[in-house]
């Protein structure tokens, strides 16, 4: 992924605009991103659905509330796009990439030039691939028209078997329980939430959602939907059988990274992209969930699934694409509200990461760290956001954690840095507590 010897190339054909596949929030970003850059040149954004692009976040969440309207929130209002001269193209998808003509083929016919192209296709969700996941009435939620589907779905009385005990079906677990189904979790894990959180973390949603009537199933491995036209049982390979009328498979995302892949850009999970979000093709760049990248705090290779990340990356290729100084990269944060409370994470916890509870659960609002290797890698907030910003600076810096005082929700964790060498700093002394605590 060498730019040096394609640079000069990248001069040619400027009267060609910037070309954006997909308009979720990075998409839109960039094109937000380059004309308050101060991008003069033409901006074309493509999408798929119809209408005006819309936030995600609320699909599971508000808009499923009982008498909300059909409406999620805009990303922007249309006059945005006019005032900003952002062409769009909703409601026909993009077929693939001419890549040495420099233009894309839509499923139309039409061909769209472009001077650089920017890919932002997102993900999808994963499809339930178990016999009778056709049936009628078993849904994934997604895209609005997921959303609203599965809100006509979710009356009360409708059982409700929700596959996959993640965000997305954490959320609808509490928006149907609100709406009062009979709401059943299936999940291949042990735990909720155990792709992004720590057990003290999922005991505590557990227990909030069977408070609210919501049962769990755990180490359910769904097998089959049964039913005649529709959806009526969910059989799992222990021979269970949980009625349904509305099934809910929530197992996760998988990169739209197609379009990319089958122009020959590299991809691996994900399209793989530099710091300024350029693919493997100097003139092409991938922005948002559907790329995979390494993390500049910690060298892992990522794929993040937020809209901080979707923001942040569309600002670098705003950046680029501008020959300007992007912003300094973020800790990603996530998060995520089921039956009124909020959990948000700072950074990117590890399985193996050593786990700090801060505070007592059973008041209901604690925060949990996440120290890797005696720095602060990850925290979680649980309905209280006091040590999230400070969390996100430590994080950012690499800070050492005197784990003891950190266990102190008393302490601000910014008191509970180590102070002292790095890396091979000696276990804290009295001294070092001491200066902690000041
Ligand atoms: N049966 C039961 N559970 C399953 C199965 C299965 N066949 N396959 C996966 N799961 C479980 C996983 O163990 C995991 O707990 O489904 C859960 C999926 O959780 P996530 O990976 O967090 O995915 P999801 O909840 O679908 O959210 C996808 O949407 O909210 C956005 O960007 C956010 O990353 C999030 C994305």
């Amino acid at each position: 992924m060498s730019r040096e010897q394609v640079e000069p190339e990248l001069t040619s054909s400027v009267t060609a605009p910037v070309v954006i596949v997909g308009a979720g929030h990075s998409g839109v970003a960039v094109a937000a991103g380059l004309r308050a850059r101060g991008w003069e040149g033409g901006i074309l954004l493509l999408e798929a659905e119809k209408g005006t692009p819309y936030e995600r976040p609320p699909l599971s969440k508000e808009l499923l509330k009982d008498g909300a309207p059909d409406e999620s929130a805009v990303l922007r209002k249309e006059k945005f796009y006019q005032d900003k001269r952002i062409d769009r193209v909703a409601g026909i998808a993009v077929d693939s990439i001419d890549r040495s003509g420099r233009t894309v083929l839509l499923s139309d016919g039409s061909r769209h030039a472009y001077h650089r192209l920017v890919i932002a296709t997102g993900s999808r969700a994963r499809p339930l691939t178990v016999p009778g996941a056709g049936l009628s009435g078993v849904q994934a939620l997604r895209t609005k028209d997921d959303a609203l589907e599965l809100k006509r779905l979710l009356v009360a009385g409708a059982r409700v078997a929700i596959i996959g005990a993640g965000y997305i079906g954490l959320e609808v677990a509490a928006a149907a329980a609100a709406r009062g189904c009979d709401v059943t979790v299936l999940e291949f894990q042990d735990r909720v939430m155990s792709r992004v959180t720590s057990a003290p973390v999922s005991r505590h949603f557990e227990e909030l959602h069977e408070r609210h009537g919501v049962r769990f199933v755990f180490s359910a491995a769904v097998t089959a939907i049964e039913g005649r036209e529709r959806a009526e049982r969910v059989v799992t390979a222990d021979g269970a059988v949980f009625h349904a009328d509305v099934v809910l498979a929530g197992i996760g995302v998988i990169p739209n990274q197609e379009l990319a892949a089958e122009a020959g850009l590299e991809c691996r999970d994900g399209i793989l992209v530099d710091a300024d979000g350029l693919t493997s093709d100097p003139a092409i760049y991938a922005t948002g969930d559907v790329t995979r990248f390494t993390s500049p705090i910690d060298g892992a290779s990522q794929r993040l699934e937020c809209i901080q990340n979707a923001q942040a990356q569309a600002d670098r290729v705003a950046a680029h694409i501008t020959v300007q100084k992007a912003a300094v990269p973020e800790i990603p944060w996530f998060w995520t509200v089921q039956h009124g409370v909020r959990l948000q994470t700072a950074g990117v916890r590890h399985p193996d990461d050593e786990v700090i509870v801060r505070g007592d659960p059973a008041t209901g609002g604690f925060s949990v760290v996440y120290l890797r290797d005696g720095r602060l890698a990850a925290v979680d907030t649980v309905a209280g956001l006091t040590d999230f910003r400070p969390a996100r600076k430590l994080i950012a810096q690499g800070a050492r954690i005197n784990p003891a005082l950190a266990a102190d929700p008393g302490i601000p964790l910014s008191e509970a840095v180590l102070t002292g060498a790095i890396p091979d700093a000696p276990a804290p002394t009295h001294a070092d507590l001491a200066t902690a605590r000041i």
